[in-house]
């Protein structure tokens, strides 16, 4: 693998406790959020949407809260498009060494339906809302919500005047995870290329998992220009949840051969956030989950078992300490061959000879075909019985 020496930075913006916390049922505590918060400061993510101060007093006091607790990162907090939220929004943000507000208005026919605003009259409240964001913060975000599904010039339209009223990032939602890899990098060329004033700002990619395309979509998306990827920890969030902040970390990582772009991200810490954010959520993450399910470093069958312990890289593009686990879990089954179990009985301190190795094989697998895996003290019993009737 050839690894380029240029790799462009790509800002990491974790909203687990924003839109993470929005899945029906992830509810998290207090405490939890500000543990979570400081977790996700400390593995060096850029951006962290704390919240939307808006929504209740819990949220209001948890995104102040971790504002003057953040060390490192720039604490967002969310606000629909009136001054009445974007000042509670600035109220809560305000504490932290790097604020940041974040003011959204869904601009699709169907979204811009619901205020009942005519194009022109939502072109002026994003004027006056981004304006007065700006001057409060210089640190501003605007979301055209449903962007993938609002008309191209309309589009066009609203980042333009986004950018010309102060904004600094502006993120461009697939809000219900309905575009395409291909159609995410072209809308974002399109716009660097097409909007006035887009090289003076910072392009998110924000995607929801609707059609399980998010982390591609998002990758996509950094390929057309975008610098900001929108992230939570296990791909939580509404619906089908967002891109798996895991996910994108890693695949840059791994991939920097065609995809030479950096984050700031320790992986090593990945797994006991990952962890951490299923126990709070509530959510458990599915054994089969890219690089934080219990399974994804795990081998059962021989031929993967004998591989992996010849050399590692036969079957695992990564290595288990670099998102944070001790080593591989070599899982003993019905397919495991005899390869694993030599080596798995060497680890329990038994080194036998060929022939004591077949005896005991054929114990091994009657057993393993009675029990979906065999864990060590089941290894110990069948030794014990071994060595009794021996
Ligand atoms: O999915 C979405 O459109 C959002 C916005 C509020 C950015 O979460
Ligand atoms: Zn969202």
């Amino acid at each position: 693998m050839t690894q380029s020496t240029e790799r462009d930075r790509v800002l990491i913006f974790d909203t687990t406790l924003r839109d993470g916390e929005q899945s029906p049922g992830a509810t998290m505590s207090h405490a939890e959020k500000l543990e979570i918060a400081s977790m996700l400061d400390e593995m060096g993510v850029d951006i962290i949407e704390a919240g939307f101060p808006i929504a209740s007093e819990g949220d209001f006091k948890a995104v102040s809260e971790i504002a003057r607790a953040s060390r490192n990162a720039v604490i967002c907090g969310l606000s629909r498009a009136n001054i009445g939220d974007i000042d509670r929004c600035w109220e809560a943000v305000r504490h932290a060494a790097r604020p940041r507000i974040h003011t959204f208005i869904g601009t699709s026919p169907l979204h811009r339906a619901i205020p009942n605003l005519t194009q022109d009259e939502m072109v002026e409240r994003i004027h006056q809302t981004v304006t007065h964001a700006r001057n409060l913060c210089d640190n501003v975000q605007w979301s055209p919500m449903d962007a993938t599904r609002t008309e191209e010039d309309y589009l066009c339209r609203v980042v333009e005047t986004a950018i010309k009223a102060g904004a600094t990032t502006i993120n461009i939602p697939d809000t219900v995870g309905y575009t395409a890899p291909r159609e995410s990098a072209e809308l974002i060329r399109m716009l660097i290329e097409k909007v006035p004033g887009a090289d003076e700002v910072v392009f998110a990619t924000h995607c929801h998992n609707d059609l399980g395309m998010a982390t591609a979509n998002a990758l996509a998306a950094v390929e057309g220009g975008a610098r900001q990827i929108e992230c939570t920890i296990n791909g939580l969030g509404e619906r089908a949840g967002n891109t798996a902040l895991e996910e994108v970390v890693m695949a840059l990582r791994v991939r920097g051969d065609i995809m030479p772009f950096t984050t700031g991200v320790d992986s090593t810490k990945l797994m006991a956030i990952s962890r951490r954010v299923a126990t709070v959520s509530g959510f458990p993450v599915q054994f089969n989950k890219a690089i934080v399910g219990k399974n994804a470093f795990a081998h059962e069958s021989g031929i993967h078992q004998d591989g992996m312990l010849k050399n590692a890289e036969t079957f695992e593009i990564m290595r288990p300490a670099d998102v944070g686990l001790k080593e591989t879990n070599i899982v003993m089954g019905k397919h495991s061959g005899r390869a694993a179990l030599r080596s798995k009985l060497s680890e329990l301190g038994f080194d036998l000879a060929d022939n004591q190795l077949k005896d005991v094989f054929v114990r091994f697998k009657a057993l393993a075909d009675r029990k979906k895996e065999v864990y060590d003290d089941d290894l110990l019993a069948l030794m014990r019985d071994q060595a009794d009737e021996t």
